[in-house]
């Protein structure tokens, strides 16, 4: 029998019921739609609402049901048709009138969104923290790698030197920027929509800072339709885990060109590589493939929510029981992109005579040349000319520009001295680069520095 039964002249249809039923992904949010109960019980009984006694025998029935929820003793009913309809059914049969009374003053169109929030709140610390490990790895990364020459690409064509130290503190600035996004979303949703109601509050005598405060929420909503109408904060959370997929998703794709034999600039760990069925000699790097690939699910479920919420009225509409699934299949996956990437990347063998090689080739001197010229008062735009010649001729000759004679710098520009096998020399195009960001060993220090401040604040916090 149903709650509203007595609306009703008919039984629900099997159909709809099993239609309508979100406990089978709902009941993850147990222990919010506990914490969220206790909380209104103990207001209830504070404003006078409830008894001193209807107060305490709610609050203790929630704690026991919460007990048998984790030691297994009492299992979900598929057949209550959300969690919040199953715990407090559950609570009316262990303390009968006194938990018919949990509800007034409350509608599930605010407690549901109270539990959303509970939830994400959650879900955002442990994101956050599993970002902060993975910037700790790269911080590690970095600082071990910090003179490591490699090529630096642009249109995957090579481009200018860099270090891999370097490349990998761009990465961290990705991940700090998705940490300080995943702090605004929870700054931003931390205000409590109990008290909402179904849509127009209550006449009951309620103290909605008080279960705020109960809550830890910094406030309580200001809008009673918006505080049961809005999905904002999913819908930011979704957005902040695309960008920290988006990020691990360049990465892996990067890590893909690299262990491939083309590039073969790192070797990922048996343990984190995978064989072919049919090809002996393959390791392919299916976690990071993977990574990649799992991406579209966490913008899928981003652009589902969007697309749920973008026509519907206010307040609530049973559309919005679709955000859960949106949310939960994005923070598992993400937490478990995150789980599996960080220790590949912790395991992965960096080879830099192959990054240094590659570098070598490709003219990435290029600029340095024309700087070079430019530095002796050339101006830029000649000293590129004359240098995209002297380009020319070594490709013609088979040659780079650091086994040019000086005679044949000469022949382009009268200019050209001895001191310019040093400012092409690989380690001074690097070296020299010390503008601020820079790959220059002094630059990408500063960079370190203010990664290790960053990790020793959240480490803190
Ligand atoms: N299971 C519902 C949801 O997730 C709870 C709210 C139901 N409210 C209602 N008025 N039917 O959205």
């Amino acid at each position: 029998m149903k709650l509203w039964a007595g609306r009703f002249s008919k039984e629900t249809d099997s159909r709809v019921n099993d239609f309508n039923s979100s406990i089978s992904f709902d009941a993850r949010m147990y222990r919010e739609d506990i914490r969220g109960s206790i909380a209104h019980a103990t207001m209830l009984g504070e404003q006078g609402i409830l008894t001193t006694e209807e107060s305490a025998q709610i609050r203790e029935g929630l704690k026991g049901i919460l007990a048998d929820i984790e030691s297994g003793t009492l299992s979900f009913d598929p057949e209550a048709e959300d969690i919040h309809m199953f715990i407090e059914a559950e609570l009316t049969k262990r303390v009968g009138d006194a938990g018919k009374r949990l509800h007034t003053a409350r509608s599930r169109n605010d407690q549901v969104a109270l539990d959303v929030r509970l939830y994400l709140r959650e879900a955002i610390a442990e994101v956050r923290s599993q970002v902060v490990s993975l910037l700790q790895e790269l911080y590690k990364q970095a600082g071990k790698y910090k003179t490591t020459i490699m090529p630096g690409y642009t249109h995957l064509q090579r481009a200018q030197p860099i270090t891999f130290g370097h490349h990998l503190l761009a990465y961290a600035q990705m991940f700090m920027r998705d940490d300080s996004r995943l702090h605004d979303c929870a700054v931003r949703m931390n205000e409590c929509p109990l008290g909402s109601g179904a849509l127009a509050g209550t006449t009951h005598p309620i103290n909605r800072a008080r279960t705020a405060e109960l809550l830890g929420f910094s406030a309580p909503t200001a809008n009673s339709l918006d505080g049961v109408a809005d999905r904002d904060a999913c819908i930011e959370f979704l957005s902040a885990l695309s960008m920290v997929m988006m990020h691990l998703s360049r990465f892996s794709e990067e890590i893909i060109l690299w262990c491939s034999s083309e590039f073969k600039f790192v070797e990922l760990d048996d343990a984190y590589a995978t064989g072919s069925s049919i090809m002996p000699q393959k390791k392919n790097p299916d976690v990071a493939e993977l990574v990649r690939g799992k991406t579209g699910r966490v913008y899928g479920d981003l652009m589902g929510l969007l697309t749920v919420m973008k026509g519907l009225p206010l307040a609530y509409n049973k559309d919005m029981q679709e955000d859960k699934e949106a949310v939960f299949d994005a923070v598992d996956t993400a937490k478990l992109c995150l789980t599996t990437f960080a220790p590949m990347l912790a395991t992965m063998r960096v080879l830099p005579d192959h990054m240094r090689k590659a570098a070598s080739s490709g003219f990435i001197n290029a600029t340095d040349c024309a700087d070079y010229l430019a530095k002796k008062g050339i101006p830029f735009r000649d000293a590129y000319k004359i240098t995209g010649q002297l380009v020319a001729h070594c490709l013609a000759e088979n040659k780079t520009l650091e086994t040019l004679s000086l005679a044949e710098f000469k022949q382009y520009s009268p200019i050209f001295e001895e001191d310019v096998y040093h400012a092409i020399a690989l380690d001074t195009c690097v070296n020299g680069r010390v503008s601020a960001g820079g790959p220059g060993l002094s630059s990408v220090e500063v960079q370190l520095q203010a990664l290790h401040t960053f990790l020793k604040e959240r480490s803190q916090s």
